[in-house]
């Protein structure tokens, strides 16, 4: 052997030193490339709403699709990432503890000057088991941002967001400002960690009872979409009527609205951001066959609907309690 024990050694740590240096640089290089995936994602869909229906449409969009988006971007690059901030629209997005943390030394670091969009943060020890690594970038605020995250807002604007955000505190940036971050978790690569760290979606505790509760609820809803789907096709008014008021605040048999659903205690205030909005668009439908049953009106409510329910699904899933 020509090689000592000790020469031995000091080659191996040598070697796994190096190999940990190339890992770590790969989980770099993989979130930045999904903050840039997102960033960019977000801001032509953003933007090209605004443009085409104003802010206020750009808003609902926002609420249903900002989640859909990220959802779709941590799975493709199969990690888990969000945007946050120190003052934040939606309460989902409030920031972790590490996450408040490196916001708190952003804010500085960009009130001494630094621009914010150039702020970055990169961890990959003394990590939660099963974290690779940790990353945050900073994000400004420019001038379309203003509309609805500025000092000022327009009357409707302001509505709009209150309507989908009673807990907004993300307005008064002026620009130039750093708004807040993204933030990513590359997993560490092993077994199937991946396909659980990349659902990014809020986990909702409940026993076993709630959860088979909200399942059976939740298939009533596609049967319901399914009837008044079929109805409208049909043009049987009486059908729709009927099939959509099964979902209709106010007819007793809404999600999460009677006392009688077990499962309503587990729910998340955020929750009912889509659950209201769904209802109150089947009771649109309800309202159309009574009254001027016009199809193109009540199938514009009817995708309306929809996306509340593709908009909850993307961001939330129900665990074991
Ligand atoms: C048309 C209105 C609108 C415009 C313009 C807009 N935003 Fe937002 N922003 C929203 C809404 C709505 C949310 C909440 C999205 C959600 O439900 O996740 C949000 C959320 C965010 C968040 C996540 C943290 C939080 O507060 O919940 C960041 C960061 C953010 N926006 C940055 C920006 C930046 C940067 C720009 C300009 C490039 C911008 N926004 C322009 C409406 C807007
Ligand atoms: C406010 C939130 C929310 C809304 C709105 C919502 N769902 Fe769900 N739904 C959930 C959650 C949470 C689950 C469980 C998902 C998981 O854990 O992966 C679920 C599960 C389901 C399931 C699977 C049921 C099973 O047996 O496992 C179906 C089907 C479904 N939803 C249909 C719908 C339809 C159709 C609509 C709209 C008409 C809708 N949901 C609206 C939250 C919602």
């Amino acid at each position: 052997m020509n090689l000592k024990i000790p020469d031995r050694l000091r080659l191996l740590i040598a070697a796994s030193l190096l190999l940990s240096s190339a890992a770590h640089a790969d989980d770099a290089a993989r979130a930045q490339a999904a903050v840039t995936d997102l960033g960019t994602q977000l801001r032509s869909a953003l933007m090209a709403r605004v443009k085409a229906e104003g802010p206020v449409a750009a808003i609902d969009f926002c609420h249903d699709q900002a989640p859909t988006i990220a959802a779709e971007v941590a799975q493709k690059h199969g990690l888990r990432i969000g945007r946050t901030g120190l003052r934040t629209r939606k309460l989902g997005n409030a920031p972790a503890d590490w996450q408040r943390v490196v916001l708190a030394d952003f804010n500085s670091q960009a009130q001494a000057g630094a621009a914010p969009a150039s702020l970055r943060f990169t961890s990959s020890e003394g990590l939660p088991e099963g974290i690779a690594l940790r990353y945050m970038q900073g994000i400004a605020t420019e001038a379309p941002c203003l509309a609805c995250h500025g000092q000022t807002l327009a009357e409707p604007v302001a509505q709009a967001i209150k309507a989908h955000y009673p807990e907004d505190a993300a307005t008064g940036f002026s620009e130039g400002q750093l708004r807040g971050a993204f933030w990513v978790e590359v997993p560490l690569a092993s077994g199937n960690a991946q396909s659980d760290v990349a659902d990014t979606r809020t986990a909702v505790p409940m026993s076993q009872s709630q959860q088979t509760e909200l399942r059976a609820q939740m298939r009533k809803h596609l049967e319901s979409l399914q009837s008044v789907l079929a109805a409208l096709a049909a043009s049987d008014w009486t059908a729709v009527a009927t099939a959509a008021n099964t979902l209709t605040p106010g007819q007793g048999r809404g999600m999460g609205q009677g006392p009688m659903h077990s499962f309503r205690s587990a729910l998340p205030q955020d929750w009912f951001t889509y659950a209201r909005p769904m209802h109150q668009q089947f009771g649109a439908i309800a309202a159309e066959a009574a009254g001027e049953r016009r199809s193109d009106v009540a199938l514009a409510a009817l995708a309306q609907a929809a996306a509340q329910c593709t908009g909850c699904h993307a961001n939330f899933r129900v665990v074991a309690q």
